[in-house]
């Protein structure tokens, strides 16, 4: 039995972490693929869910999940991009996800859903598009283990980052510092050498890379040169 850490207490002590999304990955080798990038330096693995509703698109759900599960020993991270996601969440859950995350677009009853992720035992947090508003959240920031800021559309991997969403992040974190709360903060979408910087600079901690990792050569060696430049802004940071 796998044991990973129930809330996210230590977050001062934890460095940058990369969760490679395996939207990019190669479906048919993905077991290896993903090996290659924990080997790399990855501490999370970001599994995207799409219904087709939601987003236009559609991808994977529990049986891909519960395989994946047994060929990795990092967390899993679940991306739910789907309406009605109370209904999924126990098969995730029972699936082997770690860490579950949902749009607060698509859910009426943020409140309870969240609730229902860590009745779970997985780390619950919420995710918010592009055009939502950090102020949406206001009442979840006290419950939620994480907020992933989407900087693309969601949909689709390999997209363009959009610049606008950091300041939801810088946000988040005048946020937290006044309300002594302890959410952590993720990003999504085209994440880069060249964008990965700028987004840990203004307060992101994890940090999401779908085809900066599997598009072109090794996984490995893409993550660890994502990790390098993250780190470079760690030290930087105000
Ligand atoms: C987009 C997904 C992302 C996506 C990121 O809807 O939620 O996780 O795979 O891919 P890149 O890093 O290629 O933008
Ligand atoms: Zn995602």
């Amino acid at each position: 039995m796998l044991e990973f850490p129930q809330s996210f207490a230590t977050r001062e002590a934890l460095l940058i972490e990369l969760a490679p999304s395996i939207l990019s990955a190669d479906f048919a080798r993905l077991a290896e693929q993903v090996g290659a990038a924990v080997q790399g330096g990855a501490t999370v693995v970001h599994f995207d869910v799409m219904d087709g509703h939601f987003v236009p698109n559609i991808t994977i759900g529990p049986p891909v999940l519960q395989s994946l599960r047994k060929a990795v020993k990092v967390p899993i991270d679940c991306h739910l991009m789907i309406e009605n996601p109370d209904a999924y969440i126990p098969a995730f859950a029972e699936a082997g996800a770690n860490w579950i995350s949902v749009h607060q677009e698509t859910c009426v009853h943020l409140n309870r859903t969240l609730h229902l992720i860590k009745s779970h035992g997985c780390l619950a947090g919420v995710v918010i598009n592009p055009a939502t508003p950090v102020e949406t959240l206001s009442e979840v920031l006290d419950v939620v283990d994480y907020v992933l800021v989407m900087s693309v559309n969601p949909g689709f991997g390999g997209q363009k980052f959009i610049p606008s969403t950091l300041e939801k992040v810088r946000t988040l974190v005048g946020l937290r510092n006044a309300n002594g709360t302890n959410f952590r903060i993720e990003i999504d979408g085209g994440m880069t050498l060249d964008t990965i910087g700028e987004a840990v600079r203004a307060g992101v901690e994890i940090v999401v890379a779908g085809n900066a990792v599997f598009g072109k050569g090794d996984p490995a060696s893409n993550v660890q040169g994502l990790l390098k430049a993250a780190q470079s802004a760690t030290l930087v940071r105000v």
